[in-house]
């Protein structure tokens, strides 16, 4: 295949995304595209579907199971796409600003929902491509507007309507998401803010293993009954290791990297939790972590 010249600056960007993943497995894809601003995401999309390149979007990383080996497609990494805007009545962010950042700036802003959500970690365009969020609130509370690029190289800009974003769900998972619009409450005011920050992350600190390397919650809580992190518990496989992978002692529902861990690692300690809540309780885990496979998409 003779590609266009510009995939070749892209092949030599080309590095180990376990670097890129807040999990710290997984290799290395065969391009890596770093836009700066939405034209040149368009240019990247539209030289990968003229070149028959598959595309993979990644935000900041963090929830992500990334398998060891080369990975057949074009990422398109959205750091660069920084901007911070403030109006009276609403923010426009870039999809490459941090998470965190935004949450603590939403005390002083008044977006609804961001100060109950301490302790996510990630880009923004990932958080609105997910949904993230918890018990204290989600990006869903305050989002107006979300702005990107489709996979034909079209730039959409969507206004949300009620309905549109779910439990981890958005209509943007897997879009090149590239700036998003959070609404401003001119009811909230920063004590109000401080309180419900404060109130969550000591939750936070208390349920989940922070500061350790993870992609947050591995599986998808099954619906009704337990929640995915009871289950794994019950059936006795907190603090079970596989090579550097093992299951938090803190909540069973993380998977931790103690440091040099592989993604086969990762990945095997995952089929022996499945099969060991499929027998204790004969229920079927699924993951709740975006994989993606050598060789290809
Ligand atoms: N629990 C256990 N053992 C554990 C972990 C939890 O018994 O090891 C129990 C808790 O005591 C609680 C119940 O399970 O009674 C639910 O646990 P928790 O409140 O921690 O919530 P979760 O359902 O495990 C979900 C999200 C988290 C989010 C929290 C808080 C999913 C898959 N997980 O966890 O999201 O932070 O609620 O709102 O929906 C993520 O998506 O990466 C994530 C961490």
């Amino acid at each position: 295949m003779v590609l266009p010249h510009a995939f070749a600056d892209a092949a030599a960007r080309a590095e180990r995304l376990a670097g890129r993943t807040s999990l710290g497995v997984g290799g290395t894809p065969r391009w890596l595209f770093e836009p700066e601003d939405e034209a040149a995401c368009v240019e990247a999309v539209l030289l990968c579907r003229a070149n028959d390149v598959p595309l993979l979007v990644l935000g900041g990383g963090c929830n992500l199971l990334v398998e060891d080996g080369a990975i057949e497609a074009a990422v398109i990494a959205t750091r660069r796409l920084r901007g911070f805007a403030i109006h009276e009545d609403r923010v426009e962010v870039g999809a490459g600003q941090g998470f965190p950042d935004l949450v603590r700036r939403s005390i002083e802003l008044g977006i609804p929902g961001l100060p109950g959500c301490p302790g996510i970690p990630g880009s923004v365009g990932g958080v609105v491509a997910m949904n993230a969020g918890g018990r204290f609130g989600c990006v869903a509370d305050g989002l107006l507007a979300v702005r990107g690029v489709d996979r034909a190289g079209e730039r959409f800009q969507r206004t949300i309507e009620p309905g549109d974003l779910g439990y981890r769900s958005s209509p943007f998972r897997g879009q090149l998401v590239t700036g998003a619009t959070f609404r401003r409450d001119p009811a909230w005011t920063p004590e109000r803010g401080a309180a419900l920050f404060r109130e969550a992350m000591d939750w936070k600190r208390s349920s989940q293993p922070l500061s350790a390397r993870s992609a947050g919650c591995m599986f998808k809580n099954p619906g009704s009954g337990a929640s995915a992190g009871q289950l794994i518990e019950t059936a006795e496989l907190k603090g079970l290791r596989i090579g550097a992978a093992m299951v938090s002692t803190q909540h069973a529902n993380f998977i931790v990297n103690l440091g040099g861990a592989s993604a086969s690692d990762v990945q095997a300690l995952v089929a022996r939790v499945q099969a060991g809540v499929r027998r204790h309780h004969g229920v079927e885990l699924e993951l709740e972590v975006e994989t993606w496979r050598a060789g290809g998409a």
